[in-house]
């Protein structure tokens, strides 16, 4: 439609989610304290692991970069949320919204990314524990870990400067809560075909890849546990992969089944499972109550 294309979208509006009136207060009051939540919890892995020293291990660095990749996904798009809520025009800028688009996807893939790291240095703990040491080198965690951070860093910024390419018409309501992808490119009045293509290719390397490579590293790890059975390694599997399970698992339940719902949801109830892991709670204990320990285990 020529002639739409003179009109520049300064603004989008962001309607939220499909609350009625006589709950938003409510909603309002459990989103809040679950982003906090979020926030708390995340910071208090990360101080935790930063101070004690017997959490200095590839497994809790790692998780120590989730926490923070974590914290920082949901600060992209709940605080925007919040305040729109309150507020009588839930809108949202122009410059707001591609930014809100780049953050996402940086943090969401590298969430993915780290995922599978995760998942790599329990196979290499499991099925080599003599070498663990020597593959999972400090050098080796600082790559993976950059490595991510690069691999996140493509497909946001080509999302961003795909989307800025685009011209919005007249309608600029966004039916969601945040500066969705695809709502966007609904209301887009230019041809969006390269954008649906690119994001099919980047939906397929950030989402399904990573789970497959976690699904065949958690596949040796089982069919290594069954060659060997004994109770000790069964107990070391559970104790040391079983958080971790269940945050890929929250992670890939959440982006198939859940799109819709606010990400503080999942990431309160990550903090949960991170903080009932066994070494963290000694952690707590050692920081909080400052006592010596005598073992090195
Ligand atoms: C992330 O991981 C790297 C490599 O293991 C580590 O050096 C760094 O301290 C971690 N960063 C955070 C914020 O935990």
């Amino acid at each position: 439609m020529p002639g739409n294309n003179q009109t520049v979208i300064s603004e989008f509006l962001l309607l939220g989610l499909p609350i009625p009136p006589e709950h938003q207060h409510l909603f309002y009051a459990l989103l809040l304290a679950m982003y906090l939540t979020t926030i708390l919890g995340n910071l208090l892995i990360i101080v935790l692991i930063q101070l004690d020293s017997h959490l200095h291990t590839p497994m809790y660095l790692f998780l120590s970069n989730l926490s923070f990749s974590d914290l920082c996904f949901s600060s992209v798009t709940v605080p925007k949320f919040l305040q729109n809520m309150q507020s009588q025009v839930p809108s949202i800028p122009y410059a707001g919204c591609l930014t809100q688009l780049y953050f996402f996807f940086l943090f969401g893939d590298m969430e993915s990314f780290l995922l599978v790291v995760m998942a790599y240095d329990r196979y290499v703990a499991i099925c080599f524990p003599l070498h663990y040491t020597s593959i999972m080198n400090p050098k080796l965690c600082v790559w993976l870990v950059v490595l991510s951070w690069v691999l996140a860093t493509f497909p946001a910024m080509l999302h961003t400067l795909l989307m800025a390419r685009l011209s919005f018409c007249e309608d600029n309501v966004i039916p969601h809560f945040f500066c969705d992808i695809s709502a966007l490119l609904k209301l887009a009045c230019s041809d969006t075909l390269t954008n649906e293509v690119f994001m099919f290719i980047t939906g397929t390397l950030s989402i399904v890849i990573p789970f497959i490579l976690i699904t065949l590293s958690y596949a040796r790890i089982v069919s290594s546990i069954l060659k060997v059975p004994s109770t000790r390694v069964i107990h070391k599997v559970f104790s040391t992969c079983g958080s971790h399970l269940s945050v890929v698992s929250l992670f890939y339940g959440t982006i198939i089944g859940l799109y819709l719902c606010p990400s503080a949801t999942t990431s309160a109830m990550k903090e949960t499972y991170s903080l009932r892991n066994r070494d963290m709670k000694e952690a707590l204990r050692r920081v909080f109550c400052k006592k010596k320990l005598i073992s090195g285990v």
